[in-house]
């Protein structure tokens, strides 16, 4: 994970870095640094903790540089504090690097280095890469560019790494592997990041780095070639992004912002899909791959964290409405055991950010062994939505908060006009059905502003009479068991409160023995067609003095009748009722967070982008 940020231009670094990696503090916070290029000398500053503590600390030092370079960490080879912080000098102190990514030969490398008499001031890979670089720049008496690209070639890992060196005192060289970078043109000058977030105050126009590739980035020049050394030329794309979708907009979090877009990031990933009136469904990404698609053998959905949840919910979907075999893969898992797969298998990899590296992986080897990919993404031009032979975009905009809320409500809008477009390819859906699912898909924005104006306060309340117990228990069925398993994440993540999701019958077969009169069980008990049997559940709960807080369709007094506390969403078909009901349970943990004061938009010990495995 890591953010990292670079400036080459004529206007002071430390400001622009230091904006670029509070945009980027979402990937990581375990400490922060910058190091800046004076003119005569480089001068480093790094910090254990937030982006804060680093401004806090360089206050009143040399800050005058125009060229630039800041990361942000999230920890792997080291604990966090100021020695493991980056960026790193070399031994000769002539280099400094920041690295997001892991190097994995770096043991062996590192006793080579040993060998030869280097030392090392952190317990980084990272530095172990950058005196590797440094040695054999020396050796071979050549450029820092040659040498980037030499060593580049004996690394076994994912990087980006961006350097500076002290006989270059107007250049950033880059290089990445498996890590997002983007570069943004401006007038005189480069900005450097793991995503466009840092430099969209100052431009639009941006290069999306590949794999393989370096850059020499200078004030007026962007030469970029692959480890071969042949130049390539940067593909200039255009952001649509606008810089008041990555502030906070008058909320306290950006995770309360986030729930609260939801009606429009959910109507945003619709439009000029969803035809209700004409009863059509426009996907491109689906039509590429439609034969595929409706003669799969099997669509395997590999995602990881919240959207593992959307793909298990689009697994009961597209079963349902397909009639295709569906399977969902923890990516994490899915790489390493040697699946079987054909190339009649549709892979559907479903990310936020689209560079989750185990995600990435795992479509990787799916797509050697001739599976299709399609790629349902949130962030335009990442390494997932490039790698896919057809896609979609949900449209959910930036997500800043580290727990996913949004990205989750606008992958579930688009994995639903997936499963109905093939379903009605595929025939393999009634027109009354097909038409009701569009009439109320188009009405969830709507039904989730209600619940967000007519529930919120209602929410907080309960979150508060709560905040204060040791464990949860979340339950639900059929299309709401991947609700009940996104609702205990969001509280893990948010709260630090240990939260199990179970499938509300198989909580009988073991977790009923942790049910007492402190216990919270959370039940997602909208009317469907299991209603009877998950109100049976909700007994079984409350003969054992377990505390029962329920999301209920409106209406429903059976439900209500039972439980301690309801939070109510309106009544759609079941099969879209997930969409509603996960909205209160993000309300329910994000004030259960703020109630213990912790936190909420950067949790303890997460990052926003696993880029890592
Ligand atoms: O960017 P991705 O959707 O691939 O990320 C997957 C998970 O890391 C992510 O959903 C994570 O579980 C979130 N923190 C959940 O809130």
């Amino acid at each position: 994970m890591c953010g990292i940020v670079g400036y080459v231009g004529s206007n002071l670094a430390y400001p622009i870095l230091i904006d670029g990696l509070k945009k980027l503090e979402y990937r990581g916070y375990d400490s922060a640094g910058v190091a800046l290029h004076t003119g005569k000398a480089l001068e480093v500053y790094k910090k254990e903790g937030k982006v804060a503590a680093l401004e806090d600390y360089v206050y009143g030092k040399n800050i005058q540089a125009t060229v630039g370079i800041g990361h942000t960490r999230w920890a792997t080879h080291g604990v966090p504090s100021d020695r493991n912080a980056h960026p790193h000098y070399s031994n000769s102190g002539n280099i400094a690097m920041i690295h997001n990514g892991i190097i994995e030969n770096y043991a062996q490398l590192k006793s080579e280095l040993v060998q030869k008499g280097y030392t090392f001031a952190s317990d980084t890979d990272s530095e172990v890469l950058l005196n590797f670089i440094e040695d054999i720049k020396i050796n071979n008496d050549c450029s820092l560019e040659e040498a980037v690209r030499i060593a580049l070639k004996r690394v076994v890992g994912a990087y980006v790494i961006l350097l500076i060196d002290q006989d270059l005192p107007d250049t950033i060289i880059a290089a990445r592997k498996g890590s997002p970078l983007v570069i943004g043109i401006g007038n005189n000058a480069h900005y450097l990041g793991s995503d466009a977030s840092p430099m969209l105050a100052y431009t639009k126009e941006v290069v999306y780095i590949n794999d393989y590739e370096l850059a020499i980035v200078r004030p007026d020049e962007l030469i970029l070639k692959n480890l071969g050394n042949e130049r390539i030329t940067p593909f200039v794309q255009k952001l649509d992004i606008e810089l008041a979708a990555i502030e906070k907009g008058g909320y306290d979090h950006f995770m309360l912002k986030e729930i609260f877009e939801q009606p429009q990031t959910i109507f945003d990933s619709l439009r000029g899909r969803l035809d209700a009136e004409h009863q059509h469904i426009t996907l491109s990404g689906v039509d590429k791959i439609k034969e595929k698609l409706i003669h799969a053998n099997r669509v395997i959905i590999v995602a990881c964290g919240t959207s593992w949840h959307a793909g298990l919910l689009a697994e009961y979907v597209i079963e349902e409405l397909c009639r295709i075999n569906v399977e969902v893969e923890y990516a994490s898992e899915f790489r390493y055991r040697n699946p079987i797969i054909t190339d009649k298998d549709v892979i559907i990899a479903v990310s936020q950010s689209g560079e989750t590296a185990d995600t990435l992986v795992a479509i990787e080897n799916a797509k050697k062994q001739g599976a299709t990919i399609f790629g349902l993404v949130n962030v335009v031009g990442s390494s997932i939505a490039r790698m896919s032979d057809a896609g979609a975009y949900t449209h959910a905009g930036p997500e800043i908060g580290v727990a996913s809320t949004k990205a989750f409500t606008a992958q579930l809008a688009v994995l639903y006009l997936i499963a109905l477009k093939v379903a009605y390819e595929k025939q393999t859906i009634d027109k009354t059905l097909f038409n009701k699912l569009l009439g109320d898909l188009a009405k969830v924005p709507q039904y989730v502003q209600d619940i967000l104006e007519e529930q919120d306060a209602a929410i907080k309340e309960i979150a508060n009479k709560y905040a204060d117990a040791r464990d949860f228990l979340y339950l639900g069925r059929g299309f709401n068991f991947p609700i009940a398993l996104e609702g205990a994440l969001k509280l893990k993540e948010i709260s630090y409160i240990h939260a199990e999701g179970y499938p509300a019958a198989e909580m009988k077969h073991g977790p009923i023995a942790l049910v007492d009169e402190n216990l919270p069980v959370v039940f997602v008990a909208t009317k469907d067609s299991y209603h009877e049997k998950i109100v049976s559940n909700i007994q079984e709960i409350k003969a054992r003095k377990g505390q029962v807080i329920a999301v209920v369709s409106q209406g429903d007094n059976v439900v209500a009748g039972l439980a301690d506390d309801v939070m109510v969403v309106p009544q759609i078909h079941e099969i879209l009722a997930p969409i509603l009901s996960v909205v209160p349970l993000q309300l329910l943990s994000y004030y259960i967070g703020i109630n213990r004061g912790l936190d909420v938009d950067k949790p303890r010990n997460l990052a926003k982008s696993v880029t890592v495995e």
